[in-house]
C-alpha cells in the first residue's frame, strides 16, 4: 500500500521552534510504523519560503531574501538529521522543480473557469499571511495570534472561485476520518456552514513570490503557492510532467499532519483548489494541538521558546521523542513542564524498561552461563505473557494506524509493566535456591526478556535509538521489512552469549535554564 504523509511546510521567517519539531517527529513516528508495515512511504516536509512576512524579515537582517532562505532552510535540515527524522521529500517552495508545477496548477484551475480578477480589502496579518475577519468598529484591530496590529489593504487581486464549491466541501468535511481528531471538525463544518467566499491567490508589487503566468505584476499568495509544494514533493527530479502523473507518484496524501490554526487551509482551501485543478484529495486532515511551555505561550517577546537544539543537547532525542509522543495527546494541546517531563523519563524508561532489561540480563548471565536460557518452545507457546502480548500488539497496531501516538506508547509500557509484574510475582532470585526449579526459572527468564525484546522493536517507530540499544544488547536485529515477524513470541535465540548490560536510558535530572 502507499502511504503519503506531510508535515506543513514551515515558514523559514525564524529558527525551528519546539511546535516545528512535534509535528516532524510525529510524522516522523507514523512513517517509519507504514514502512515497518511494508507499506511504500513518502514523507514530505519542506520549508515555505516566499511571502511578505519572509521578505520583511530578510530586509530586516540586510539580506537578500534567498541567503536568508537558505541560511533557515540549512537550520531546517540539520536539526532533522540531528533528530533522525527520516524524511523522503523535502521541499523548497524556492526550488526550480516547484515554479513549473504551481504554473500548470494555475493554468488548470483558470481554464476550469476558477479564476477572476477582483477588489481584495481587508485587514491583513502578515504573521498569518491572511486575511482576518474583524469587527467593522475597531480601528485598529490586533491578530489574536501574533498580538500584533493588522495591516489595511485595498488592492487589485486574482481570485479564486471557492465558493462554487460549497455543496462539494460540505460533503467531504462531513466524512467520517476526513477531518482527525473529530474535536476539530466541528470548527470547520460551521466555518463552512457561514458561506465559502472566494479568496483571493495573488498580490500586486510583492516580488518575493511566483509570477503569475499571464499577470504581470502579481505574484502568487503565498498560501496557494505553498500548498502545491505537497505536489512538487512529489517530482523530486524535476521531470517534465503532467499533474495528472503525479498520481502515479504518491498523489493523494494519505494525510497532512498540521497543527490546528491551519486546519482551514488543508480541509477547506486545498480540497477546493484540488477539485478544481482536476485531481484526487487527501484521505485525511490532522490536526494536532499546540503546545504552551509550563502553562504560557511560547514566544520571542516573553522569552520562554523552547530551542530543539538546546533541548537535544540537554536530555537526549529519546527523552523528548517519548515526552512529546507519550505525554500529549496527538490532537490535544499540551503544556511541556520540564518537572514532569524529567519524571516520565525516569519513571517509563529508566525504571519501567531499562531497569526490566538490565535485571533480567544479569540473572540470565548469573544463572545460564552468560546466555540467555535454554528453554523448549513449545512449552512456552501458551505462556500467559504470550497471551497478553499479542493482544496488545494487535491493539498497538490499530491505534498507530490510527494515530493515536500516545495511546501506543502506553501500550508499549503497558508491557514492560507486565513483564515487570511477572517477575516480581515468580521471584526466580528465590527459586533458583533449589536446582530442582531451574527449568521453570530458565523459562521465566526466557519469557521476561523475550518480553522485552519485543518492547525493543515496538519502541522502534517512536525512539529509533533506544530500540536499537535495547535489542543490540538481546543481539536481536529487527526485520525492517516484514516487521510482523520481529514481533512474533518466541524469537529470542536461547543459548545467546550475553554481554554485561549497560543501562539503556540514564536517568536525567532537572536541569538549570541555559
Ligand atoms: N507555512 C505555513 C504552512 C504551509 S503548509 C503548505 C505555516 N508555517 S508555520 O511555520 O507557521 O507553522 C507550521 C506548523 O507549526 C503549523 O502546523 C503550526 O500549527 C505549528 N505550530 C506553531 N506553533 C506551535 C506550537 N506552539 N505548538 C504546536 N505546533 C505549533 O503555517
Amino acid at each position: 500500500m502507499k502511504f503519503t504523509i506531510t508535515t506543513p511546510l514551515y515558514y523559514v521567517n525564524d529558527k525551528p521552534h519546539l511546535g516545528s519539531l512535534y509535528t516532524t517527529l510525529a510524522c516522523d513516528t507514523i512513517s517509519r510504523f507504514h514502512r515497518l508495515e511494508g507499506n511504500e512511504v513518502i514523507f514530505i516536509t519542506g520549508v515555505d519560503e516566499h511571502g511578505q512576512k519572509i521578505l520583511r524579515t530578510a530586509e530586516s537582517k540586510n539580506l537578500t531574501p534567498k541567503e536568508h532562505c537558505d541560511i533557515i532552510c540549512t537550520k531546517y535540515k540539520e536539526l532533522w538529521h540531528l533528530w533522525d527524522i527520516s524524511y523522503d521529500r523535502f521541499v523548497r517552495t524556492t526550488d526550480n522543480l516547484h515554479k513549473p508545477i504551481v504554473e500548470s496548477f494555475f493554468k488548470i484551475v483558470e481554464a476550469s473557469g476558477d479564476i477572476y480578477i477582483g477588489r481584495q480589502q481587508g485587514w491583513y496579518c502578515v504573521g498569518c499571511e491572511e486575511y482576518k475577519d474583524v469587527e467593522s468598529n475597531s480601528e485598529e484591530p490586533i491578530c489574536p495570534i501574533h498580538n500584533r496590529k493588522l495591516e489595511w489593504r485595498d488592492e487589485e487581486n486574482l481570485f479564486f472561485r471557492l465558493s462554487k464549491y460549497q455543496s462539494q466541501i460540505e460533503q467531504l468535511i462531513s466524512k467520517e476520518g476526513f477531518i482527525l481528531p473529530k474535536s476539530r471538525k466541528n470548527e470547520i463544518e460551521n466555518f463552512v456552514k457561514k458561506g465559502l467566499r472566494d479568496f483571493s491567490i495573488s498580490r500586486v508589487d510583492l516580488p518575493w513570490g511566483i509570477e503569475v503566468p499571464g499577470y504581470k505584476q502579481h505574484t502568487f499568495y503565498v498560501w496557494f503557492d505553498a500548498l502545491i509544494g505537497y505536489l512538487s514533493a512529489l517530482n523530486p527530479s524535476g521531470e517534465n510532467i503532467t499533474l495528472n502523473q503525479l498520481k502515479s507518484h504518491g498523489w493523494p496524501a494519505s494525510v497532512h499532519v498540521i497543527g490546528k490554526d491551519i486546519l482551514r487551509f488543508h480541509a477547506v482551501y486545498w480540497p477546493a483548489m484540488l477539485i478544481s485543478a482536476g485531481l484526487p484529495l487527501p484521505a485525511q486532515v490532522f490536526g494536532h494541538g499546540f503546545l504552551t511551555r509550563e502553562g504560557q505561550k511560547m514566544g520571542k517577546s516573553l522569552g520562554n521558546v523552547l530551542d530543539p537544539n538546546e533541548l537535544y543537547h540537554k536530555y537526549g532525542q529519546d527523552a523528548v521523542r517519548w515526552y512529546l509522543l507519550k505525554d500529549f495527546q496527538f490532537g490535544h494541546d499540551g503544556d511541556f513542564q520540564e518537572q514532569r517531563f524529567v519524571e516520565l523519563i525516569n519513571n517509563d524508561l529508566s525504571n519501567t524498561i531499562g531497569n526490566l532489561l538490565n535485571r533480567t540480563i544479569s540473572m540470565s548471565i548469573k544463572w545460564f552461563n552468560n546466555q540467555t536460557p535454554t528453554i523448549n518452545h513449545e512449552e512456552i507457546a501458551y505462556h500467559p505473557l504470550n497471551e497478553q502480548l499479542s493482544k496488545i500488539i494487535d491493539e498497538y497496531r490499530t491505534t498507530m494506524s490510527t494515530l493515536q501516538i500516545s495511546r501506543s506508547a502506553e501500550l508499549i509500557l503497558n508491557i514492560a509493566t507486565l513483564a515487570n509484574i511477572y517477575l516480581n510475582e515468580k521471584e526466580p532470585w528465590a527459586k533458583i535456591k533449589d536446582k530442582a526449579n531451574a527449568n521453570e526459572v530458565a523459562k521465566d527468564i526466557y519469557c521476561v526478556l523475550e518480553a522485552t525484546r519485543i518492547v525493543g522493536v515496538m519502541l522502534n517507530p517512536l525512539l529509533p535509538q533506544l530500540s536499537h540499544r535495547i535489542l543490540a544488547q538481546l543481539n536481536f536485529v529487527i526485520d525492517d521489512t516484514h516487521w510482523t515477524q520481529s514481533l512474533r513470541w518466541g524469537l529470542l535465540r536461547t543459548k545467546e552469549q550475553l554481554s554485561k548490560p549497560i543501562p539503556v536510558m540514564q536517568k536525567l535530572e532537572l536541569q538549570n535554564e541555559s
